[in-house]
């Protein structure tokens, strides 16, 4: 597929003069379509069939014929000798075809970042989730990434919880489960109590300046949620580990130099006793100006502040040549205003990128934010604990109970994962047991159980040997373009983290598959050759499969 859209590009080029994406497709009234000429006849103001012709014209045709068709497509049908020599590349590629990048970049992700006085819960879901896929893929395409956990560790939220942890004694052991209870406790006692909310603020502030009987009790409580949070990520297969975790605390000691070189250039305005940078470009809704607060009038730093140390400090210490944040996009606005400002202060400069990878809301069956029955955030621990029981009555009862409990936490895990992820990631979604554990749809389940069952064939062949492709049937054929469509899907979900691209070509890989399963056999061709060459399919599909599952944290069992 990525010679064709070559071969095209170059002749689009050649008729536009400049680069002109050919926009190709699969089709259904042949192999591919081009629709590219649709766009540039627009464009020249010149009919889309003319241009299709001409375009053609400078098509240097190899493997495959291309007619002019409708409106000014390009259908274009592949040979099958060259469609067999595509497959026979691919399958000996360790890569599937997926080249390593020649432009690598440090790419920091900013992901998952719970609040570290709370336990985990639904609303942090899909910044793990996404955020984990989105490194790994960056990773596998050859990219120097680096996981940062920002997790919520410091502020006036801590100070409050800290504070009622002291004086209602003994609070040390209470398990991370109490400690949720404990958050509420002392919420309501900030709201209700002008004194206790003062103590609070003043307690921010004797954290941060280093107070150490504030320091020890703080130390205690963060150490006990990362061991918490680690076990978290195990139990979900998150590739974030402890020297990731670089909370909101690690930048104390950077937020009194920034003050300063914010303002040696002359960036803050001192607003009500409070520093603020005003970065261009955005107001109120009354048209004021809207501020950032660098430094706040009792002299504290919030979360802002924290987050202008930290895109410093990622682009000039770590060297990252792209900060991707992913976060809900309810702090659209608060990225955008640190961006602006990390351009002001002269950090975010040249080629260097910053992106709010931003992500819609995971909603219950009432179209409201998903909640647990007394009204609080789901439990992220229960909510995972409940995926895998539930994936236990679909796996299979033959299984050893070893066996068994692995593949019911791949299909639960994955059935969670992968619903997030086919999902359009900008939009909310509504959190729905039974379709993200069913077995025939675009879940999790369908695509293990389709993988299962290759994996099965190939155990029985003892396993597949390189071999010529040959392509008989036309379902052969369909899984063989399928196939080679999977370079083409990462290079494209790499650009945008429409992650629901990966899961709907996977999608489509399996169909395909269960076609040509169907259609043709496989331990008992019709002959050798064609035996040696459907078991090279088999072993593609499933290579291609666990690795585009790999990229999404999906676990693929050998059996189920
Ligand atoms: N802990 C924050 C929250 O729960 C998310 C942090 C995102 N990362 C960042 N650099 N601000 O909303």
């Amino acid at each position: 597929m990525e010679s064709i859209v070559k071969a095209f590009a170059s002749a689009f080029d050649t008729v536009a003069g400049r680069a002109v994406d050919p926009v190709v497709r699969r089709s259904k009234h042949a192999d591919f379509q081009v629709e590219g000429a649709l766009a540039l006849g627009r464009e020249l103001r010149r009919p889309p069939r003319e241009v299709a012709a001409d375009v053609l014209g400078h098509v240097a045709a190899q493997g495959f014929d291309a007619v002019v068709a409708g409106a000014g497509f390009i259908n274009v049908t592949v040979g099958d000798d060259w469609l067999a020599g595509r497959l026979a590349e691919a399958a000996s590629d360790p890569r599937l075809g997926v080249p390593v990048t020649d432009t690598p970049e440090v790419v920091a992700i900013d992901y998952s970042a719970p609040n570290v006085a709370k336990e985990m819960h639904v609303g942090n879901l899909r910044s793990t989730v996404i955020g984990d896929a989105v490194a790994r893929l960056l990773e596998w395409l050859g990219h120097d990434v680096r996981r940062i956990n920002h997790i919520g560790d410091w502020g006036t939220s801590f100070g409050m919880l800290l504070e009622h942890l002291e004086e209602s004694g003994s609070p040390d052991e209470a398990g991370i489960g109490d400690l949720d209870a404990f958050y509420k406790a002392a919420r309501a006692r900030f709201a209700a109590d002008e004194e206790f909310a003062e103590r609070s603020r003043q307690r921010v502030v004797a954290l941060q300046s280093g107070d150490e009987a504030t320091l020890r009790l703080w130390h205690k409580h963060v150490d006990e949620s990362e061991r918490y949070l680690l076990a978290v990520y195990a139990t979900m297969g998150v590739t974030m580990s402890k020297e990731d975790f670089v909370g909101e605390s690690f930048y104390n000691p950077m937020l009194g130099p920034l003050v300063e070189e914010l303002e040696s250039a002359g960036l803050l305005r001192d607003s009500d006793g409070a520093k603020c940078l005003f970065p261009d470009g955005f107001s109120g809704r009354d048209g004021e100006p809207l501020p950032i607060i660098v430094r706040k009038r009792d002299g504290g730093f919030g979360y802002s502040a924290t987050d202008l140390a930290a895109i410093r400090y990622r682009i000039k210490n770590l060297k990252a040549d792209r900060v991707l944040y992913v976060v809900g996009a309810p702090q659209a606005k608060h990225f955008a205003m640190v961006f602006a400002a990390a351009r002001a202060a002269g950090w975010l400069t040249g080629s260097v990128r910053a992106e709010h990878v931003q992500f819609g809301s995971v909603l219950g069956a009432d179209g409201k934010l998903l909640r647990s029955r007394a009204g609080d955030g789901v439990k992220l621990r229960e909510l995972l604990d409940e995926a895998v029981a539930r994936a236990y009555e679909i796996v299979g009862p033959s299984l050893e109970d070893g066996e068994r409990h692995a593949v019911a936490r791949a299909v639960g895990i994955g059935a969670v994962k992968y619903a997030d992820l086919s999902n359009h990631r900008l939009k909310d979604y509504v959190f729905d047991w039974d379709r993200m554990l069913a077995t025939n749809g675009d879940t999790a389940a369908y695509l293990q159980y389709a993988c299962a069952r290759v994996a099965s064939i190939l155990r029985r062949a003892g396993g597949s040997a390189t071999a010529s492709i040959v392509l008989t049937h036309p379902s052969e054929r369909a899984l063989a373009l399928e196939l080679l469509g999977f370079p083409g899907v990462v290079e494209a979900v790499a650009q945008t983290f429409e992650f629901q691209k990966l899961t709907g070509y996977l999608f489509g890989l399996a169909g395909a598959f269960n076609a040509f399963f169907r259609d043709c056999r496989v331990l008992q061709a019709e002959d050798d050759a064609s035996r040696a060459s459907r078991l090279v399919m088999c072993d593609l599909t499933r290579r291609t499969m666990v690795q585009g599952m790999g990229l999404l944290g999906i676990e693929v069992p050998e059996r189920m």
